[in-house]
């Protein structure tokens, strides 16, 4: 047992391994996003934790003000650091200039280096001379063995021009690719006779190609101070190309990797098309809404925008047709029709009424086809079977209501994509209204033909339950190829979103922690007992308990998920339920019982006492599992350690430590010896009695939780890394 266990718990962290092992080094949530005016952006960083690596890392010296970033050879000031570009240096303390009357030398030398860091000189960058007889070489002659120079004259005649570098004044040179270092060297163009002013000075720099206008002005400094000069400089990732990346590339979703330019060694990673934001972090780079104000789309004036995920679509609006797009089609009106008409008028009345004969044909010939299909589809879907089943009902009330296709089409504007509340790897879930009342239609995907009866058993049981604390399902459509089914609409989202997400809009207390927990286990062993037929969840999570605006739990997503196809993945059949509230007992013999939904329900109840994920790479590696982690804090007598502050706080001790026993029992690894549900639920209730709630219950139902996006079923497409999981939804079933 104990090795099988073992085993578990190793396939559990070994998934786990290979989604994080390439991101290893992120940055601290704490690190500063900017230097002065400069943002610097992952890889890059000004302390430690921050940068990838120590060539990254940015120097930021506040006795500026604003502060200036450095390079990390401290030698460079930096101006900017695009992710998608060459980062920009500032080159003004690196000129060569001589003034023939100052210096009195005729010959002035420099040496530009980036030793010390993995960077390259960009070629972009141009060599650029200024002066009136000026010759100017650039060498790098130890790794290239390159060496290149110009000359640059202004004679009495000539016209210096503005903004041009063509050897009147100023002269310019491309430079080869993996410069690092590079040599200057300055002297005057002896043998010409004729200079327009022997008093000029000469300037030789480099500076990246369209960043630098040559003014006739320059020629009378004495120094360069005065100009911006941007050196662009090439940079990569690691040393070797993508391909070679030990481990893999590190680019994060939705970019691609590309081996890097300028024969610097490495490899950059770039968002994709219709994306932003850094590669280089494990969320990767997000969908752009191109249809926002501000963002650039091609839409035509009269089309709208819509965003889809990488992209967006016009929509022309209604009798118009075309591509919507201003580059394309645009948006025409539906003309095509009157000409035609005009013409068949010409011919004669005749043709007309043959015309319109036909069209009443097809039409009719269609819209029988779509209600054979429509009825076909309903048989297919069990509709016949349903309807007997309400046939022998008496109490008609709580019976499943089957929808027609118009209805929900109505409810739903047509499955219009602005109604949609979620998307995932089950299908879609929209919002609709139906004879005044909200209410969430999933339409699911593939359905398995070989369950419909069972399906239709399911629908049937779970329109009957009728408990405060469960999400109830009110009917469905069997007429479209997949039942769509119709769910009561829950407002405030799920009980996950309100424990773990952060920017969540509201924390959610210890007593309505206690309570939410009292109700589920009060909803599951309603199920499990009290009910007729008695009904397992087989899928209790966090995400699959949803709260109403005044907070209260509503147990979801039963049966829907046996729409999903049973042989997506192969474990599907061996393992139930969502990994990190899985019973270890079940996922060994393959059954389940009601103790399962006691051993996930007792992981929720850890997660509501500590805040903490059912499963989080975070913790340490024997600790991926939440179930195992307050296991050995129990254990360890490290309890109040692993609690959430907030509810330590808030919480007694006695009650706490209460909670905290009852998980311990509901997650023992045999299931006979853990509580039934209605234990549970009966020892939560003592629970909350143990303190007296109940003046601040009364103020909190008074108070109006309003939260900014209400969003209904959860349909399995969590955030982050558990997703690969959450897609493992399985049914309710009636337990044999
Ligand atoms: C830098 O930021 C300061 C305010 O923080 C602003 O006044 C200044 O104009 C900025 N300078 C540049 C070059 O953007
Ligand atoms: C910051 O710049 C000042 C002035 O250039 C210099 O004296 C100082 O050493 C720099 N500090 C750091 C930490 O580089
Ligand atoms: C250069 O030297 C000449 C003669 O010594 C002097 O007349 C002229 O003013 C000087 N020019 C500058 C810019 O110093
Ligand atoms: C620059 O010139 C110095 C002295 O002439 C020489 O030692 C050095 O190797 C040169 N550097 C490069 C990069 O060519
Ligand atoms: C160049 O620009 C300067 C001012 O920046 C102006 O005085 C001069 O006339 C311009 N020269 C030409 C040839 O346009
Ligand atoms: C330089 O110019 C002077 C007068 O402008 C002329 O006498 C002399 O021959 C020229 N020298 C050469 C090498 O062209
Ligand atoms: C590439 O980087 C790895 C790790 O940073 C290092 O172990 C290896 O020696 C480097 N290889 C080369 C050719 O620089
Ligand atoms: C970039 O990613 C997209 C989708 O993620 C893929 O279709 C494309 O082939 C990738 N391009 C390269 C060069 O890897
Ligand atoms: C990177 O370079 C290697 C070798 O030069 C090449 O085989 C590979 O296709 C390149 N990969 C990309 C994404 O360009
Ligand atoms: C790239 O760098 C290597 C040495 O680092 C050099 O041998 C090679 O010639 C360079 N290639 C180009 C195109 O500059
Ligand atoms: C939109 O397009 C204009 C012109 O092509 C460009 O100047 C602007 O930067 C673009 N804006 C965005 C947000 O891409």
């Amino acid at each position: 047992m104990a090795q099988q266990l073992l085993l578990f718990q190793l396939m559990i962290f070994s998934s786990w391994a290979a989604a994080t092992i390439a991101f290893s080094s992120q940055p601290l949530q704490t690190c500063p996003q900017n230097c002065g005016n400069v943002t610097i952006p992952f890889p890059f960083g000004t302390s430690e934790g921050c940068y990838m690596d120590t060539e990254y890392s940015i120097t930021c010296n506040t006795s500026y003000n604003p502060p200036k970033p450095f390079l990390v050879d401290g030698q460079h000031e930096v101006l900017s650091i695009p992710l998608d570009g060459e980062i920009l240096i500032e080159g003004r303390r690196s000129y060569a200039s001589y003034c023939p009357n100052s210096t009195g030398s005729d010959l002035s030398k420099i040496h530009v280096s980036l030793n010390g860091s993995p960077f390259r000189f960009s070629n972009r960058n141009r060599f650029t001379a200024m002066g009136c007889n000026t010759m100017a070489t650039i060498s790098e002659l130890e790794v290239l063995g390159f060496a290149s120079g110009c000359l640059s004259f202004c004679t009495y005649q000539t016209v210096v021009d503005n903004g041009s570098c063509d050897g009147k004044g100023c002269c310019q040179n491309k430079i080869p690719k993996g410069l690092q270092g590079f040599n200057v060297s300055l002297s005057s163009a002896l043998t010409f006779n004729g200079t327009w002013e022997t008093s000029t000075c000469s300037f030789a720099f480099l500076v990246a190609e369209d960043s630098f206008s040559f003014q006739a002005l320059d020629l009378s400094e004495t120094s360069l101070n005065m100009k911006n000069i941007p050196v662009a400089v090439d940079w990569a990732i690691g040393n070797s190309t993508c391909e070679a990346a030990v481990g893999g590339p590190i680019c994060g979703p939705n970019s691609n990797c590309s081996n890097s330019s300028n024969n610097v060694t490495g490899y950059r990673c770039y968002c994709n098309k219709g994306f932003e934001g850094n590669p280089y972090l494990s969320i990767g780079c997000q969908d752009i809404n191109e249809c926002k104000e501000g963002y650039n789309n091609s839409c035509a004036a009269e089309a709208r925008c819509f965003n889809t995920y990488g992209s967006y679509e016009c929509k022309c609006p209604d009798h118009h047709h075309g591509d919507g797009r201003e580059d394309g089609q645009g948006c025409m009106h539906n003309t095509g029709a009157i000409p035609l008409v005009a013409i068949v008028a010409g011919t004669g009345l005749g043709i007309i009424f043959l015309f319109v004969c036909m069209f009443l044909l097809y039409w009719a010939i269609k819209r029988r086809k779509l209600i054979k299909l429509r009825e076909k589809f309903f048989e297919n879907n069990g509709g016949l079977l349903l309807r007997q089943h309400i046939a022998t009902r008496k109490d008609v009330e709580d019976i499943a209501k089957i929808f027609t296709l118009d209805d929900i089409k109505k409810a739903t504007n047509n499955f219009d994509e602005r109604r949609i509340l979620g998307q995932g790897g089950n299908g879609t879930v929209y919002k609709g209204i139906l004879s005044n009342k909200a209410v969430a239609i999933k339409k699911s995907k593939i359905v398995d033909q070989s369950q419909i009866i069972q399906f239709i058993n399911e629908v049937d049981i779970l329109s009957q339950i009728n408990h405060r604390n469960v999400v109830k399902l009110l009917g469905c459509c069997l007429e479209t190829e997949v039942p769509l089914l119709v769910y009561e609409f829950i407002s405030s989202g799920t009980l996950y979103e309100h424990i773990h997400e952060e920017n969540h809009a509201s924390y959610i207390s210890w007593e309505d922690r206690l309570r939410v927990a009292a109700e589920t286990a009060g909803a599951l062993a309603y199920l499990h007992s009290s009910h007729s037929i008695p009904v397992l969840h087989r899928d209790v999570k966090s995400t699959n308990i949803l709260l109403d605006d005044k907070y209260i739990a509503k147990v979801s997503d039963f049966g829907a998920s046996r729409l999903a196809p049973m042989d997506r993945i192969q474990m599907t059949t061996l393992v139930q339920g969502t990994f990190g509230y899985l019973d270890p007992e079940s996922f060994l013999t393959g059954q389940l019982t009601d103790k399962s939904d006691v051993y996930s329900f007792g992981v929720v109840l850890a997660e509501l006492l500590t805040g903490e994920k059912p499963l989080s790479s975070a913790r340490a590696e024997e600790h991926t599992s939440l179930a195992m982690y307050f296991i050995s804090s129990m254990e360890n007598n490290n309890l109040f350690q692993i609690i959430d502050d907030q509810v330590i706080e808030e919480g007694i001790k006695e009650q706490l430590l209460g909670v905290a026993n009852l998980v311990m029992k509901c997650l023992k690894v045999k299931g006979e010896k853990r509580p039934t549900m209605k234990e549970v639920a009966a020892e939560l209730d003592a629970l909350r009695m143990s303190n007296d709630y109940s003046w601040k219950q009364q103020n909190h139902m008074e108070s109006d939780y309003q939260l900014a996006e209400p969003l209904i079923i959860y349909v399995g497409e969590s955030s982050g890394q558990e997703s690969v999981e959450s897609n493992l939804l399985v049914p309710l079933h009636i337990a044999r």
